[in-house]
């Protein structure tokens, strides 16, 4: 059995592609060559495993996540957006370093698609690497209802691997029956606390990926949080695998720490791991956060069928993306004072150009406030001549982590971040409460760009702002 032949076990993993490690583009009923149909629309999935209740939900081409798209480093993606929703969408490509007017953020960079309308997405993404699409109009709630899929941009020259698998992993909050909690949407309860928090987690759309190795396979794991506001701790027992990736970006590969892999809502590790179980032998990921462990991924090997009698032993690296280094001599200097949320300090802000006193904030559904502005403002936080490195300081005012993503660039994470964020290239950086965290990178992508809280509905409640490159 090769690589491209090879399943997971469960059939809702494999119908939206992605079990198989073959480029599944759901093209249906395509009208050009190259372009892919991309249809958002209600549906159903078996959030709890094939063959259990269907959940609707809203699918991108009737699937939970939507198709795995791929396409290789400087080639042309082509997606037609053609909305089946009864609302406004647009697809943003997380972590792609797209031109302005592909970003997908309505209000910004172009006008919400609205329902029955189409929108062309071309571009040709410079990074290799593991990304993903989703909405980016009404995001907490489209999210909450299953809009995204992974988007892997493969790189022109990778070592090989035996298996390539990418596990999606998101949060619902259902509410009785299996059914998508609706009530709650919106909640300003959520929004001024830790986000929508759900109580099931689901691993590409149904119930944890199991699949059958062979003895001394290197399998490539794609690990992507598609929660809403979830920050995830992974496990990994019984495998030796290294991170070879964050945020689609290659980094020098190491095991992860005493803590687990640790993903705040948005962010990706690949993982590669050497398969060296005896015949029969199972490894794990497994997901740590809360009190009840969640399984995400068994990996068996198989009882007679070996790869190899010896786990390969060269080290696996990628091939760096080339991303400029920011220079640190006379950078813009940018401090993003983050306040608000419940138990925060945050008493009045400029909200739609009005200063506003707490009340009448939370009436107007804003909690949160960057340098004093709760939601998008009419200015830019800063604005930056193309090609002039931007070091920003966050400083977390708040008693909330958050997830801190900028579009259009990767930065490098100076300081603050996480231990194993340390200089690594990031689109997306979490904060712990109370934290100050300073990243750098060189505006050379011209264009409009947000700068949000990934923990959506800190993001829906006043934590997003806007920077402009000239
Ligand atoms: Cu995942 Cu503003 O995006
Ligand atoms: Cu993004
Ligand atoms: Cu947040």
């Amino acid at each position: 059995m090769n690589r491209r032949q090879f399943l997971l076990a469960s059939a809702a993993v494999a119908a939206s592609g992605y079990g198989v490690a073959s480029p599944p583009l759901a093209n249906t009923g395509k009208p050009e060559a190259n372009l892919i149909l991309l249809r958002p629309a209600p549906g159903e999935a078996e959030l709890m495993g094939a063959g259990r209740a269907k959940v609707p939900v809203w699918a991108y081409n009737g699937s939970v996540p939507g198709p795995v798209l791929r396409v290789r480093r400087g080639e042309e993606l082509r997606v037609r957006l053609q909305n089946g929703l009864t609302e406004p969408t647009t697809v943003h490509w997380h972590g792609v370093r797209v031109p302005n007017a592909m970003d997908g953020v309505a209000g910004l960079t172009q006008t919400a698609v609205s329902s029955g309308g189409t929108f062309d997405y071309a571009f040709t993404p410079p990074d290799a690497g593991t990304f993903w699409y989703h909405p980016h109009h009404r995001t907490a709630e489209q999210m909450a209802h299953g809009l995204y899929g992974m988007l892997i941009v493969e790189e022109t020259d990778a070592p090989p691997v035996d298996r390539d698998l990418p596990l999606v992993i998101a949060d619902w909050r259902l509410g009785r029956e299996g059914r998508l909690h609706e009530e709650s949407l919106g909640s300003m309860g959520d929004g001024s606390h830790a986000g929508r928090l759900g109580n099931v987690l689901t691993v590409n759309g149904g119930a944890p990926g199991a699949a059958t190795v062979r003895s001394g396979e290197r399998v490539r794991l794609r690990l992507l949080n598609a929660s809403n506001a979830r920050v995830l701790v992974l496990d990994v027992r019984g495998l030796e695998a290294r991170i070879v990736a964050l945020d689609g970006q290659p980094v020098r590969p190491f095991t992860p720490g005493e803590g687990g892999i640790v993903l705040g809502p948005a962010q990706r590790a690949d993982l590669v791991a050497d398969v060296a179980l005896a015949p029969g032998g199972a490894g794990d990921i497994v997901e740590v956060s809360g009190n009840l462990e969640f399984p995400v991924l068994r990996l068996t090997a198989h009882p007679t069928d070996v790869a190899r009698s010896s786990p390969l032993n060269a080290p696996f690296a990628l091939p760096g993306n080339g991303l400029p280094d920011p220079d640190l001599r006379a950078p813009l200097d940018v401090t993003l004072r983050i306040e608000g949320g419940a138990m925060g300090r945050l008493t009045a802000a400029v909200h739609n150009g009005i200063s506003k006193d707490m009340r009448t904030l939370v009436n107007d559904g804003m909690v949160w406030a960057f340098n004093g502005v709760a939601g998008m403002a009419d200015k830019p936080l800063f604005s930056v001549p193309r090609g002039r490195t931007v070091r920003v300081t966050m400083e977390n005012e708040t008693g909330w982590p958050h997830a801190m993503h900028v579009h259009g660039h990767h930065f490098r994470t100076l300081s603050g971040g996480l231990p194993n964020d340390d200089q690594a290239w990031r689109d997306t950086v979490l904060m712990g409460r109370g934290g100050k965290t300073t990243v750098a990178f060189v505006a050379d992508n011209p264009g409009k760009w947000v700068l949000h809280c990934h923990m959506l509905e800190h993001q829906a409640t006043g934590m997003v702002t806007w920077f402009e490159v000239t």
